[in-house]
């Protein structure tokens, strides 16, 4: 779907192999790797990835720093903690705002033309999805509102069940 001159799309698949020009990758303020897609992203990227993470001295949730691909076919990662789900009173909703709002400035500051993210926080950070891909695609649209060197958001959802999701929230910002 074309919002303004960004083209936004909903896929299935692994986020390590797509080709763009940065993935983010939802990590924790350590920065230091973990499991889930973190752990899929330093395993395929390779430990010349955990040695510039080491560099970076973490990072604090919502906010987004971003390194190298090394072995991944991405030109670059975006890392970026998301928020823990604590039953939605202690500032979850902003806080994953600020993750795909600063993961999307910081790729546009780098001149990428391409960008990937996957569902930040809803796996081992319980973040509710439909709420999450509200989010998401609220910041996305945002960001749409002014010219940038992004041209194409890719989310990259790892079951058909979050692709629907995230399907359903970009129908509802196009209206
Ligand atoms: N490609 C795309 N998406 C993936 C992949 C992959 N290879 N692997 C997992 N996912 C999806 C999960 O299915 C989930 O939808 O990424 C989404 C985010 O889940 P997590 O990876 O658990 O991330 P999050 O909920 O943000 O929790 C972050 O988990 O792995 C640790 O170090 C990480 O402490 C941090 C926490």
């Amino acid at each position: 779907m074309q919002l303004n001159s960004l083209q936004v799309e909903v896929i299935l698949g692994d986020i390590t192999t797509l080709e763009v020009d940065v993935i983010v990758n939802a990590a924790n303020t350590s920065l230091l790797g973990g499991g889930g897609v973190d752990g899929a992203i330093h395993r395929a990227a390779g430990s010349d990835l955990l040695q510039e993470c080491r560099t970076l001295g973490g990072a604090r949730t919502g906010q987004a720093k971003i390194t190298g691909g090394y072995n991944l076919p991405a030109k670059h990662v975006i890392h970026t903690p998301g928020p823990i789900w604590r039953g939605g009173r202690s500032g979850e909703n902003a806080l994953l705002a600020a993750s795909w709002r600063n993961s999307l400035h910081l790729a546009a500051e780098n001149n990428c033309h391409s960008i990937a993210f996957p569902s930040i926080s809803t796996g081992v950070f319980r973040f509710p999805i439909a709420e999450a891909a509200q989010i998401a695609l609220g910041e996305i649209k945002e960001f749409a509102a002014s010219p940038s060197a992004l041209k194409s958001v890719i989310i990259c959802c790892f079951s058909s069940k979050d692709q629907q999701v995230y399907q359903h929230a970009l129908k509802a910002i196009a209206n």
